[in-house]
C-alpha cells in the first residue's frame, strides 16, 4: 500500500493481539526507568499497527506518566479550563481528570454536574476533535480502580477497518465528496445528558472542522473520523447529514469492530491513537459507590491534518 510505514520487527517488546483487526497487549517494557529510544520506536510501530496498546501494571506515577507521554509529542493541558474557573484535582496540568472523584475526595453523587459532563465519554468518541487542534495519542492510566467485576471497561472501535469494509458505492461517494464534519463538545454533552444541557445550543459556539474520511498518516490506511462530537456534515441538508452520519457511526459501532478492555489492576495503562480508533467509557455497579480514579495524558496530533480546517488557536470548548 503506498505510504505505509514499514513494520519494524518487534524484538524488544512482546505483543499479544486482542482482536482480529486491532488492539494488542504489550509486555516486556521496564517502566521503572525512562523508556529507551529503541524500545520506544517499537511502541510507535505497535500503536501504528494496532491503534490500541494495553500495558498491564506499568505502574507509572503522575510524573513518569507525563514524562512517558511527552515522548509521543507535544502535550495538551488543562490550563485554559483552570483559567475559565475550574479547579484541578491532580498535581499536573498535563493530566486530565477523567475519574469520578470530586475535589474533596468524595465519589460523584448521582446529581453531580461533572458526572453529567463525563456522561459524554460513554458515547463512542475521539478526544478533542471539538477543539481547533485535535488529539493524536491518549494515554489513560488507572490510578485507582473500583473492585473487579463492578464494570468500567473501556471500549474501542476500529474505524480504519470499518472504513475499508463499507459498501464500495458508499466508500466511493465519501471519497468523491470529501466531506467535512463539524464537531462540537456541546453537542455530545447534550446528546448524553439532555436535561442538564437543555439550554445549550451548539450553534452558539464555533465548530471544529475535520475531514470525515482521511488518511492515517503513520499507517497509510484510510480512516473514518467519526465521533459523538459530530454535529453535522457540511454542505448537506439537515436530514441527509443526520442520516449519513448515523449510518457511518452505527456501522463503526458494530460488535465486530469493537474491543472491550477490562482494567485489571491499578497501574494499568492504555495508549490509543484517536486518529484511527474511537473509544468510550462503560458504566457499571461501581458508579456512585466506588472510586474510579483515571488520569489521561493527551498528545496533540502531530500529523499534517492535525488542525483540520480550523484556525490555529488555543481556544478550547467546554469552558469553564
Ligand atoms: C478518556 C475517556 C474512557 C474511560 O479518557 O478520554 O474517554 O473509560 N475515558 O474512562
Ligand atoms: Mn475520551
Amino acid at each position: 500500500m503506498p505510504g505505509i510505514t514499514a513494520q519494524p520487527s518487534l524484538k524488544l517488546i512482546n505483543v499479544k493481539e486482542l482482536h482480529p483487526t486491532f488492539g494488542a497487549e504489550i509486555s516486556g517494557i521496564d517502566f521503572s526507568k525512562p523508556v529507551d529510544d529503541d524500545v520506544f520506536q517499537e511502541v510507535l510501530a505497535a500503536i501504528t499497527k494496532y491503534g490500541v496498546c494495553v500495558f498491564r501494571q506499568a505502574g507509572l506515577d503522575d510524573e513518569r506518566h507525563v514524562e512517558f507521554a511527552r515522548k509521543f509529542g507535544e502535550l495538551d493541558d488543562v490550563t485554559p479550563y483552570i483559567a475559565g474557573g475550574r479547579a484541578h484535582r491532580l498535581p499536573y496540568f498535563e493530566l486530565f481528570d477523567v475519574g469520578n472523584i470530586d475535589l474533596d475526595g468524595s465519589i460523584f453523587a448521582i446529581d453531580n454536574v461533572r458526572r453529567d459532563w463525563n456522561k459524554g465519554n460513554s458515547l463512542f468518541h475521539v478526544d478533542s476533535s471539538f477543539n481547533p487542534r485535535r488529539a493524536g495519542y491518549s494515554l489513560l492510566r488507572a490510578h485507582e480502580l473500583p473492585p473487579k467485576g463492578t464494570g468500567g471497561n473501556t471500549e474501542y472501535a476500529d474505524t480504519r477497518t470499518a472504513f475499508e469494509e463499507l459498501p464500495e458505492d458508499l466508500k466511493a461517494e465519501l471519497l468523491s465528496n470529501d466531506y467535512i464534519a463539524a464537531h462540537s463538545l456541546w453537542h455530545s454533552r447534550k446528546v448524553a445528558a439532555p436535561e442538564t444541557f437543555k439550554d445549550i445550543n451548539p450553534d452558539d459556539y464555533p465548530y471544529s472542522r475535520h475531514k470525515l474520511v482521511q488518511i492515517h498518516e503513520p499507517s497509510g490506511r484510510m480512516n473514518l473520523y467519526v465521533a459523538a462530537h459530530v454535529h453535522h456534515i457540511e454542505g448537506l441538508p439537515d436530514e441527509k447529514s443526520k442520516e449519513l452520519f448515523n449510518k457511518l457511526y452505527e456501522h463503526c459501532k458494530q460488535p465486530k469492530y469493537v474491543l472491550s478492555v477490562e482494567w485489571e489492576k491499578d497501574g494499568d495503562l492504555i495508549l490509543w491513537d484517536n486518529t484511527c480508533v474511537m473509544h468510550r467509557a462503560t458504566g457499571g455497579s461501581f458508579e456512585g459507590k466506588f472510586k474510579r480514579d483515571m488520569r489521561r495524558a493527551t498528545v496533540h496530533d502531530g500529523s499534517s491534518t492535525a488542525w483540520g480546517f480550523n484556525e490555529k488557536s488555543d481556544k478550547r470548548q467546554g469552558l469553564p
